[in-house]
């Protein structure tokens, strides 16, 4: 089983390429599911195919499912909007301002990456190819489930067991809407689901993230962030696409310029992410649409490779032993000393780089241990413990 998630800027050709890996997928005898979590859908445009919210057949072996995100939305968080609705009715927020209010922006993609986990356990694909939405979005996706986890973990036992006391009188005195249980296992429920997935994403030797760049510095910079961020997530990215090159029988002179910004980018891209490998696909002569262009643009790419091998093995998260002590390593390629903030809490290391934080839950061999030091080092983070 191997889920592939494409991520990149917009624009870069996430949605092509994969499509076109699935093609290839598909066509090797994998039973394969290409899903689009991106709410701008255009899976459909790629293969020049109807699809809609349920799997539907595209090529011998090949199924596309374009998710409706709210629909999703209503059926997990409906109980959760309600009683959001009351609170802002009550706190003199209503009509569409509440509406709005009430809807945690981002939260749609989650629910529909959540169906990712449902999918695996189906047995029905071998290969699950996953168009994601843009950089930025994925990531805070990803993110959340973790970061709300972690807060439901704390809180809502607690909250819910001071509701029932405090409801009762609360509700006398204030009058304020109090959740009700239903809001309780409505939330429980949402965070089991999202755990699911982000356990199924955290796990290397199934999932791998495609970083697709096109050779620009603004898209290469971007996609290098989000390097460091999935890292820090414990995302695995097992290659690049370094899509739209220009090919070598150009040689009109008026894209020297661009011939030349290419091959400088090209280096970076190549330099900054090894020895994560880069895949490379030209800028073809027309829109690739359709099974056969997508398939043409898969041989490109893949060559010889099976598309959906683990094309790199990083590894994002791990401990080591030295001189009598133990260490923490944390692959966080481009990360930066001035980004980086480190605390302990309990058994919990938190890692923040800029506006991202994890908490690590330490393993058994480190939790009883005091952290003696912590550095950059070739793209990883080392912590120190006695
Ligand atoms: N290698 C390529 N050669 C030519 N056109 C491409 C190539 N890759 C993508 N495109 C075109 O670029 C546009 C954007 O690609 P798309 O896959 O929709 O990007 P994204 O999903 O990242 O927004 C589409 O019109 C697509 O057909
Ligand atoms: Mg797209």
């Amino acid at each position: 089983m191997r889920v592939l998630l494409f991520t990149g800027k917009g624009g870069v050709g996430k949605t092509t390429v994969a499509a076109a890996t699935a093609v290839r997928s598909a066509a090797a005898g994998a039973r394969t599911l290409i899903v689009s979590t991106d709410p701008a859908h255009s899976l459909a445009d790629a293969f020049d195919a109807p699809l809609g919210d349920e799997p539907a057949p595209i090529a011998e072996g090949l199924w596309g499912q374009q998710l409706d995100a709210r629909i999703r939305l209503e059926r997990s968080w409906g109980d959760i909007r309600a009683w959001l609705l009351e609170v802002l009715a009550w706190a003199g927020v209503e009509g569409i301002e509440a509406e709005e209010l009430a809807i945690v922006p981002g939260l749609d993609e989650v629910f529909a990456l959540a169906d990712l986990a449902d999918h695996v356990s189906s047995g029905r694909w071998d290969v699950i190819v996953v168009d994601c939405a843009p950089t930025a979005e994925t990531l805070r996706l990803l993110s959340l489930p973790e970061v709300l986890g972690w807060y439901v973990d704390r809180l809502f036992p607690v909250g819910r067991r001071l509701n029932r006391v405090v409801a009762p009188v609360l509700g006398r005195v204030t009058s304020l809407p109090v959740a009700g249980d239903e809001v309780f296992s409505a939330g429980q429920a949402v965070f089991d689901r999202l755990e699911a997935v982000r356990e199924l994403l955290a796990d290397v030797d199934t999932s791998s993230v495609r970083l697709v760049v096109t050779p620009e510095r603004l898209v290469v910079a971007e996609a290098r962030r989000t390097h460091t961020y999935l890292s820090l997530f414990g995302y695995a990215v097992d290659a690049v696409v370094a899509n739209r090159l220009l090919p070598d029988a150009v040689d009109d002179p008026w894209f020297d310029f661009w011939k030349a910004a290419h091959a400088e980018q090209l280096a970076v891209i190549e330099e900054g992410f090894a020895p994560v490998p880069v895949l490379r696909s030209e800028l073809r002569g027309t829109e690739p649409i359709g099974v056969a262009a997508l398939a043409e643009l898969a041989d490109d790419l893949y060559g010889e490779l099976d598309p959906t091998a683990l094309l790199h093995r990083g590894q994002p998260l791990r401990v080591e032993s030295h001189d009598g002590s133990r260490r923490l390593v944390q692959a966080l390629p481009f990360g930066t000393r001035d980004e980086l903030a480190l605390s302990r809490r309990d058994d919990e290391l938190i890692v923040s780089v800029g506006p991202y934080r994890r908490a690590i839950v330490l393993p058994d061999s480190l939790r009883a241990r005091e952290v003696t030091a912590a550095h950059l080092e070739e793209g990883e983070l080392v912590v120190e413990f006695a």
